[in-house]
């Protein structure tokens, strides 16, 4: 790509009740690249010059959620999962849009061959997009997430941590192994680290006699890499005679917990109502 694509076009953005200042470039259509700002109608994600044709189409919109199977809802908080495929141009919106935060993820891919799950705050006007991640249908990686984002304005209220968590319990009823795909952006690593760390130091503090490597991926499907990774981090592993051992002091565990930043808002497994897409 040229280098003037990547200079920052669009400044601020218009999303409901919400005014947010962009981090990065995004590819939007050529004519909409001169403009400092643009209006998103906050339901099917179309995007406007001007905040007078954004409310005139808002009048015309039935749908006040995203095109798709709404899979949880605990109180006010509901997951929409979108085929890329049936709701073509609201993933591909939500892909303009998200790539205003992301600095180095190509967004220009496929949108047919990703599902989308959306996370919505919920009240009597509509459900109201905060966030989501984007999961491929079929990853030869093992990959369960591909993109995530936190709007701006719903950002540091533990819902990317939800979406973490969201993930793995969506691997979980799968009954496979997953790993988000990488290069992860500062933030996106602080939020896996801080999951995987609180995750893994639950188990191993509840957990009597040795637990292995193996085990702790078959309770949480985290890929072995990152849990190799998240204890080595954290100083609590060892490499001794071609194995890997864990040294679990509940001295050690208390104190990296106190340390590892909040819970984050919770999934409650029991309310996903899903079937892996085939
Ligand atoms: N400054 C420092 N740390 C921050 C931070 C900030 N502005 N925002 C988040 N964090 C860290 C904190 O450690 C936080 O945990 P804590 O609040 O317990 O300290 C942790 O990230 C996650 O917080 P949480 O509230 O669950 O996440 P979020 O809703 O803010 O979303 C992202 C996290 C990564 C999804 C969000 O920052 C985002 O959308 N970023 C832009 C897109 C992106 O980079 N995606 C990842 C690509 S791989
Ligand atoms: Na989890």
């Amino acid at each position: 790509h040229e280098e003037f694509t990547k200079v920052k076009n669009i400044e601020r953005i218009e999303l409901g009740r919400f005014e947010m200042e962009t981090w990065y470039y995004s590819p939007f259509p050529p004519e909409y690249r001169e403009c400092k700002k643009l209006y998103f109608c906050e339901y099917d994600l179309h995007f406007f010059k001007q905040r007078h044709q954004m409310l005139r189409h808002l009048r015309k919109v039935k749908l006040l959620h995203p095109p798709g199977t709404e899979i949880y809802r605990n109180g006010n908080i509901s997951m929409f999962e979108v085929d890329g495929r049936k709701g073509k141009s609201f993933c591909q919106n939500l892909c303009y849009l998200a790539k205003l935060f992301l600095d180095h993820k190509t967004l220009y891919y496929d949108v047919d061959l990703f599902l989308f799950y959306v996370m919505c705050e919920c009240d009597e006007r509509g459900a109201h997009v905060v966030g989501y991640f984007s999961k491929e249908k079929a990853s030869e990686e093992g990959f369960n997430l591909a993109c995530i984002l936190t709007l701006p304005a719903y950002q540091r209220r533990g819902y990317g941590k939800f979406l973490i968590s969201f993930s793995y319990e969506l691997s979980k009823i799968e009954g496979k192994v997953g790993t988000p795909e990488r290069p992860l952006s500062d933030l996106g690593l602080v939020s896996y680290r801080s999951h995987w760390t609180r995750v893994l130091l639950n188990i191993l503090k509840a957990s009597e006699g040795s637990i292995s490597i193996k085990d702790l991926s078959d309770m949480t499907m985290f890929k072995t890499d990152d849990i190799i990774s998240t204890l080595q981090h954290l100083n609590m592993i060892q490499y001794c005679k071609g194995q890997h051992v864990i040294c679990a002091a509940p001295h050690v565990i208390e104190d990296h917990l106190r340390k590892c930043g909040s819970l984050g808002l919770e999934v409650d497994p029991t309310k996903i109502v899903w079937c892996p897409f085939d």
